[in-house]
């Protein structure tokens, strides 16, 4: 047995308490291999439906490993693809046609993207659950960073009416095959094409001002939200601003608080890993203060067991906030 067969026994004999619960519930995505705390830092092994997708982040495969995964695949009698961060993946789809599933939720993946991610993001399977329980049929939701829209899905399982922000054409076409593949209204899944930043500062009342007036923008009222998603990147720049969770949190929360109706939620998330939790608690309080939003309550949500973290202190943070 190769060093990488034994983990890959290992990680899945630890997780087949959860696997089996997941696939109970209607779920057929997970991860099978979590490299740094399975044993081996730079390598992913997810299942996605019929796909087993295996992505190495850094570092190379070693001798015996991919006769490991494809052993693993064939067993599984799932399909091996495999993703090397920074080598190109053929012809990037939007329409593969391939699905996987998520507490009964269909949702489209492929075997190559225009983007660097697979189109569901696993880490975020806790606060997608959070928002199919929690977030009532007659509330409105603004979903921001919406990426393929997969949190907008969730949020619209009770039949919550949702707008989805992103500036990523190809993410938001397949936002809508995933509405679609859902089942959800049109008239009740919007789609944004636009920068967060000047979609915020309008609907929070504030309004685009300075240069950035002076560039086209999508032009919306202003407008308060039931539920509002904030999951955005750690770092990213566009001509209207820059997002940094590290240095400026506060620059994207504060827009969503003034733009939440009185005892709202926020479903916020922070991936930076150098950001821990006390601290991100403490800006997500400093910052609703001086918004004028008393924080009526706030809850962590933690990632599911296919994302251990051995120092109890997950990269992904999900914080839920209601504020008066
Ligand atoms: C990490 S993904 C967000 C994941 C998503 N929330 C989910 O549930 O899967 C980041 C997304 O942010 C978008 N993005 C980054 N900066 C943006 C900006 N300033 N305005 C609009 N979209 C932005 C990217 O196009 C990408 O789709």
């Amino acid at each position: 047995m190769s060093p990488l067969q034994a983990l890959l026994e290992r990680s899945i004999r630890a997780r087949a308490v959860l696997q089996d619960r997941l696939q109970a519930e209607g779920t057929d995505c997970w991860r099978v291999f979590h490299g740094v705390a399975d044993g081996r830092p730079g390598l992913a092994v997810d299942r996605y439906g019929p796909l087993l997708l295996v992505q190495l982040f850094h570092g190379e495969l070693q001798t015996g490993d991919l006769e490991a995964l494809q052993s693993l695949a064939d067993r599984l009698d799932l399909r091996l693809v495999v993703w090397r961060r920074g080598q190109g993946r053929g012809a990037p789809e939007v329409d593969s046609g391939l699905t996987c599933r998520e507490e009964g939720q269909r949702f489209a993946i492929a075997e190559t993207s225009p983007g660097l991610d697979p189109w569901l993001f696993l880490d975020f399977r806790a606060a997608r659950r959070w928002l199919r329980a929690h977030v009532p049929a007659e509330a409105s939701v603004l979903n921001l960073f919406a990426y393929t829209c997969s949190a907008g899905v969730a949020a619209a399982r009770q039949g919550a009416e949702v707008w989805n922000v992103d500036f990523g054409r190809w993410c938001l076409e397949v936002g809508g095959r995933n509405r679609d593949l859902n089942g959800l209204d049109p008239e009740r899944f919007h789609f944004w094409r636009e920068d967060v930043f000047p979609v915020l500062w309008q609907l929070s009342g504030k309004g685009v001002r300075g240069r950035a007036a002076q560039r086209p923008y999508l032009r919306v009222e202003p407008r308060l939200f039931d539920v509002v998603i904030l999951d955005p990147p750690t770092l990213a720049r566009s001509p209207f601003g820059k997002v940094d969770l590290v240095a400026d949190y506060p620059a994207m929360l504060k827009p969503c608080l003034l733009a939440l109706r009185p005892g709202g939620r926020i479903l916020a998330t922070n991936h930076a890993a150098g950001v821990d939790r006390e601290a991100w608690e403490q800006t997500l309080r400093r910052t609703a203060q001086k918004a004028g939003r008393e924080l009526q309550a706030l809850e962590f949500l933690a990632p599911e067991a296919d994302f251990p973290s051995p120092d109890g202190q997950p990269p992904l943070k999900i914080a839920v906030l209601s504020a008066g």
